[in-house]
């Protein structure tokens, strides 16, 4: 039997732990036969007692078994451990899809490489400094206070949100808010949400696994069709207001009055996704809808577009017949969201250091969407860009004569470069459109895919 023992760990855990690697790599099979331990000593220049130690250690975890006359075995139920397929260790295949092309314009991320480190560092030290004991205890599931004061004056100054502290709930990214939110909706006996027909796909697919049914509302170039909701029958409805997500148009000021004047008529909730409001670059940017009511509108802010996804923290500002149903359901799904980081996030909200890394990156995001613009007017003057406004993204749509969307993308990828497309989002247009995501690359690479997005789209 060859067993590999670290230097490192004791000789008895390393032993262990070689034999359990050796089970769980199908090395030794459930039934085999182990060596006595006075055989295996004397193999591997122990002493008997460290191998009979770990043969103990292994018989009371499982994975071996001992009877007199019939000597150690290993476990007949300690089966090796499967090889993980692709298709489970790519959680999310569309994201996947493309990660090995040297250059990505796909949406949804901003520039990983500009995450504030040194600030993050500076308000976590801060942070560690400050914190009472109590905070890395159980606490409380919506959410550590400092963050969730902090919130509310930032989204009241910022986003014109009208913020409570006691009525904001700290998430584990909006992916869970929206799950929580589905949940309490059904379990008051709500059973339809309507949903803009383009979006991101697992939004719908959490909603619908929570227990609602969704119905697809169409979007056109004034956002949200919100006149058709009144024939949906539906119990609450979801929008991206400020920056729709992925047309890029702001909902119209009349289908802003008419959401509200839907909810307060019918009793119905209205979802603000409010997930890249801060990068708005022509104009002032348009306040939340949530200001205009606040009883009947939740809104959901998330850091995954002005920091980074890899943080996981989202909020929620809940009218307050909401509050403790979102709280019971928070508090089931994990208890509460990662303490270290709340305060962090609280203190670089705080010491200012959120608001500076934000502007930064709007004017770094402006230049970038400035030269895509300008130098798809030149490369490619046939296409139309929209969606310009704000955010991260624009819509690429593209006139007949052109390549289709799916053919744009192979030939993108041909270059190196990863992009999507409108069908992606649920765009039924027979053309398509490509979304392209102008926040995602590092700087150093943006020029680079930037010349290959213009060589895919060249006449
Ligand atoms: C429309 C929209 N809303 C919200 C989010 C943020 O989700 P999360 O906070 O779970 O990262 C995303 C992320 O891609 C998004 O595309």
């Amino acid at each position: 039997m060859h067993l590999e023992l670290s230097s490192g760990a004791g000789l008895r855990s390393g032993l262990e732990t070689a034999l359990r690697d050796a089970v769980r790599d199908g090395r030794l099979a459930p039934g085999t036969r182990l060596p006595s331990s006075r055989a295996l000593a004397r193999d591997l220049g122990l002493a008997r007692n460290t191998v009979a130690e770990a043969y103990g250690q292994l018989v009371a975890e499982g994975w071996l078994t001992a009877r007199q006359g019939s000597g150690t075995r290993v476990a007949p139920g300690a089966r090796p451990q499967q090889p993980v397929s692709t298709s489970v260790a790519l959680a999310f295949p569309d994201q996947a899809a493309g990660t090995h092309l040297p250059y990505d314009l796909r949406p949804g991320k901003p520039d990983l490489s500009s995450f504030p480190r040194t600030a993050w560092v500076a308000a976590t030290r801060q942070a560690m400094a400050k914190a009472p004991h109590d905070a890395f205890g159980y606490t409380d599931p919506r959410g550590r206070v400092e963050l969730r004061e902090a919130l509310a004056e930032y989204l009241s100054r910022v986003r014109g949100v009208r913020a409570n502290p006691d009525l904001i709930l700290v998430c584990t990214g909006y992916v869970q808010a929206i799950g929580l939110l589905g949940r309490v909706l059904a379990e008051r006996g709500g059973q339809r949400i309507a949903v803009e027909a383009l979006g991101f796909s697992d939004t719908r697919t959490v909603l619908r696994e929570s227990g609602l049914a969704t119905t697809d509302l169409p979007v056109d170039e004034y956002g949200a069709d919100i006149g058709s909701l009144a024939d949906v029958g539906a119990d609450a409805v979801l929008l991206t207001p400020a920056h729709q997500f992925p047309s890029g148009v702001a909902l119209s000021p009349e289908r802003r009055t008419a959401a509200v004047e839907w909810a307060h008529a019918t009793g119905g909730v209205v979802i603000e996704d409010d997930y890249d409001g801060e990068f708005r670059y022509d104009r002032q940017p348009v306040g939340a809808l949530q200001g205009l009511d606040p009883a009947n509108v939740v809104y959901a802010g998330t850091a995954s577009k002005s920091l980074a996804p890899g943080i996981r923290l989202a909020w929620l500002v809940l009218p307050e017949r909401l509050m403790e149903p979102l709280v019971r359901q928070k508090r089931f799904a994990d208890r509460q969201s990662p303490v270290v980081d709340q305060l962090a996030l609280a203190e670089l909200i705080v010491g200012g250091a959120y608001d500076r890394h934000v502007r930064r990156m709007r004017s770094r995001y402006r230049l970038r969407r400035d030269r895509l613009v300008s130098a798809l007017a030149t490369r490619a003057p046939g296409v139309r860009v929209s969606g310009i406004a704000a955010g991260m993204h624009v819509v690429v749509e593209l006139p007949d004569g052109y390549p289709s969307e799916g053919e744009l993308i192979e030939r993108a990828a041909r270059l190196g470069l990863a992009v999507t497309g409108m069908h992606m989002y649920g765009g039924t247009g027979e053309r398509g459109a490509l979304v392209v995501g102008y926040g995602t690359p590092p700087d150093h690479a943006f020029s680079a895919a930037l010349e290959a997005l213009c060589a895919a789209l060249a006449p």
